[in-house]
């Protein structure tokens, strides 16, 4: 099992196949066992290429529970992840848009993405002692609540980061891999990153997770002396290796688009006939209901969110709370018959709590 940083015949298949899906020029890769020393090395990496030593990144992000990684997130249950100094010195956190609830809106309500890229501009000018080496994002909110910025934010972003010589590093872990529809999320932006990190799916459930950056960066990889023990062992090649092809074979890139199609569809039906859904969200098989206890004035439903979760859990659906937003992440092979399941389930919860609450 433990060959340390050797090559061995199916970690060349599996980093050759990577090469494939993965987006051109995005090749060089490191592999781990978790994902947040996939993202300590991502940190790493980014000082060794761009010889800064600061970080953006965004309130409620997750990155993992290292100390670099709690760094890069947000105070929220930040004692349990760090009991003291939540942040590292030089890591700075910034709102990311959400188009259900906009910090910065138009005239006409709607998220304005050119105002949250010009604070960041400010920012970098004025908040930073100007030796920002990568903005870190994950490129949808998944402990946030499945939250996906507009489509325009991403590509602006990035110009951004250009313009002021940033790398862009997109924490890939939860939505990497076919999660989204895509082999990366930030394919459906047409969005190269310099830096991604990739976990969960990657191995369909084994512990095998990466840090990849750009082929042009490669030496970064030797500069931070980035191997670890058990990191690419060959079991864990295998296990990914072999998710990447039963991915490919079995066309579960469509299966993600078409039934999470499926699922949205149903989800704004939903959203029209229940009193407490403000807002249906996501891409693919990372999806959102989030409870409001009025449409009008958005207050979270925490209490509705909860009870929902336990209802649903009763009736054999198992799922993973998050606040007043019902997250969910289902395997990426299931079917439209599955998914009605899923969703019945989760409908009727709703509509009982909707009636303890007098909603109905
Ligand atoms: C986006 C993101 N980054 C990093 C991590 C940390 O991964 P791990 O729990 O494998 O250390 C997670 C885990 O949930 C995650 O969702």
């Amino acid at each position: 099992m433990n060959c340390h940083d050797f090559a061995t015949p199916v970690k060349e298949k599996l980093l050759e196949k990577m090469a494939d899906v993965l987006p051109k020029g995005l090749n060089s890769i490191q592999l781990y066992s978790d994902g947040s020393t996939a993202v300590e090395a991502g940190i790493r990496a980014a000082r060794a290429i761009s010889n800064r030593h600061e970080f953006i990144s965004c309130f409620r992000d997750f990155h993992g529970k290292t100390m670099g990684a709690v760094s890069l997130a947000q105070m929220i249950r930040g004692d349990v992840f760090s009991y003291g100094p939540t942040r590292n010195a030089g890591f700075y956190m910034v709102p990311r848009p959400d188009p259900y609830r906009p910090v910065f809106k138009k005239s006409d309500g709607q998220i304005d993405t050119d105002a949250y890229i010009d604070f960041y501009k400010q920012f970098i000018q004025e908040g930073t002692v100007g030796n920002v080496a990568a903005f870190v994002l994950e490129p949808a909110q998944g402990w946030g609540g499945s939250i996906f910025p507009p489509e325009d934010f991403f590509p602006k972003l990035q110009q951004l980061c250009r313009e002021n010589g940033i790398l862009f590093f997109a924490d890939e872990v939860l939505t990497g891999m076919g999660r989204t529809g895509e082999w990366l999320c930030m394919n459906h932006w047409d969005v190269v990153p310099d830096i991604v990190t990739l976990g969960k799916s990657f191995g369909n459930g084994f512990p095998v997770t990466a840090m990849v950056v750009k082929e042009k960066y490669a030496d970064a990889i030797d500069r931070i002396s980035a191997s670890s023990s058990y990191g690419g062992n060959p079991m864990a090649c295998a296990a990914a290796l072999a998710s990447i092809e039963v991915i490919e074979e079995e066309q579960v890139l469509e299966n993600v688009r078409e039934v999470g199609a499926h699922f949205m569809q149903r989800m704004k039906k939903m959203k029209e006939d229940h009193p407490i859904i403000g807002d249906v969200k996501g891409k693919g098989f990372l999806l959102g209901i989030e409870l409001v206890k009025d449409k009008i004035t958005k207050e979270p439903f925490d209490e509705a969110g909860k009870l929902v979760y336990q209802k649903a859990f009763a009736k054999g659906l198992a799922w993973i709370p998050a606040g007043h937003i019902l997250r969910m992440s289902p395997p990426l092979i299931m079917d439209k018959k599955h998914a009605d399941m899923g969703l019945d389930i989760i409908e009727e919860s709703i509509a009982e709590v909707e009636k303890e609450f007098g909603y109905q």
